[in-house]
């Protein structure tokens, strides 16, 4: 049953989604505001879709008031405003007075609370997320490219993985970050859009890698979706000026690129560090060991072993640095092989058993790792 309701009685309600409509721009195809509580505070998302290209600002709660006035008076004719308990349609009449009108509730199912146990991604298909649409891994109304459905599901499983620290950063005003290596940017703009469109914070991100054309295409994405904290640079990460970063990640660097960054990351004094190396060779042409033959007899078998080792490697001489290891499964083997994760969080606690294990084991299977340079660091230092 239909019924009249002021203003004061919605905002005395859990509002958890605004949609407008009625606009005489015809360029504005999407205007609505969702309710936001992922991090350790709720606030509110606006998004727009003008010309088919989707914009975000977050708002905070005392202004979403201001906000819906403004909107009716600026020229949407309608808006739906969904809470928990009830759906109001408001409609401006003639002179500016505004009609409201109470029923039942349609979208109580995506209510924050709820909607985080449910919620598999931290960006959930069906939202238009301006990078992602850039980027050609979604259209406009978010609906993923079935050929660019494994790549989604790879960002999506880097948030979550990022999510699980979150409490590192949510006392930093800013948050800074640095994608050594970033290649085509996906995880560098999906970094961006975590920290800022799902926790409200701000960043000062750096993606860096040795493509001119590449870092200059991310430059025209991050101007044209105007995005602040975050730019991209052309250069070799081993020239990488990083100031005490919060985080930096390193995402399938080549061969030992991915040395050359945990180095790097090391030597700035990273409070974090994700990343998922690939393309291990270096160790395949210097393995050698009697008791191992059975299994470095098989080609796929010693690939398999040189990319482990290469990684315990990394493991032992991050520990030997200070950092806390942690080895994940990062994607089902199904997608691909590259499917380990390390995460080295800084605890400070030089390890010296973990360099003499990293010389031990080095030498018993009779191989020189670049992970070395990781344990070169602080020597680096002190001179
Ligand atoms: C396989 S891509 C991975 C890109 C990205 N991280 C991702 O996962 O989508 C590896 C990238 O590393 C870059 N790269 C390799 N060595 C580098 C170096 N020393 N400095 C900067 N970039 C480097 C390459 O140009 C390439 O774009």
């Amino acid at each position: 049953m239909k019924k009249t309701f002021k203003m004061a009685d919605i905002f005395l309600e859990n509002i958890i989604l605004i949609t407008f409509g009625g606009t005489r721009d015809k360029k504005i195809s999407r205007c609505r505001i969702r309710k936001i509580s992922g991090g350790d505070r709720s606030f509110y998302q606006e998004e727009k879709i003008i010309d088919n290209k989707a914009y975000h600002r977050n708002l905070e709660e005392n202004e979403i008031v201001a906000y819906i006035h403004e909107s009716l008076a600026a020229g949407y004719k309608n808006a739906v405003i969904y809470t928990d308990g009830s759906d109001y349609y408001l409609r401006t009449m003639k002179k500016g007075a505004l009609s409201i009108i109470r029923r039942e509730p349609t979208k109580s199912n995506l209510s924050p609370g709820k909607h985080n146990i449910e919620k598999k991604y931290l960006i959930p298909e069906g939202e238009s997320v301006g990078f992602l649409i850039e980027l050609g891994i979604m259209d406009s109304k978010g609906q993923v490219f079935k050929k660019h459905y494994s790549k989604f599901r790879q960002i999506n499983r880097f948030l979550e993985l990022l999510d699980d620290d979150y409490d590192r950063f949510r006392d930093r005003e800013i948050i800074s970050v640095a994608d050594l290596c970033c290649g085509k940017g996906y995880l560098t703009l999906a970094i961006h859009h975590f920290f800022t469109s799902i926790k409200g914070k701000k960043t000062e991100i750096l993606g860096m890698d040795l493509k001119q054309d590449v870092i200059d295409k991310l430059n025209d994405i991050t101007n044209k979706l105007m995005l602040d904290g975050i730019r991209f640079e052309y250069g070799d990460i081993k020239d990488a000026k990083l100031i005490k970063p919060d985080l930096v990640v390193a995402l399938h660097a080549c061969d030992t690129a991915t040395d050359l960054a945990l180095a790097k990351a090391v030597e700035a004094g990273t409070g974090l560090i994700m990343s998922v190396p690939c393309c291990q060779h270096e160790l395949f042409k210097q393995i050698k060991n009697e008791d191992l033959s059975p299994i470095l007899k098989y080609g796929i078998m010693k690939d398999k072993f040189t990319e482990l080792s290469t990684n315990a490697l990394r493991g032992l001489a991050l520990e030997a640095q200070g950092y806390k290891v942690r080895m994940i499964e990062f994607t089902s083997l199904e997608h691909t092989m590259k499917n380990i994760m390390i995460k080295a969080v800084h605890d400070g606690a030089l390890n010296k058993n973990s360099i003499e294990e990293f010389h031990s084991f080095s030498n018993n299977i009779n191989v020189n790792c670049s992970a070395k340079w990781i344990l070169d660091v602080n020597k680096n230092n002190e001179n």
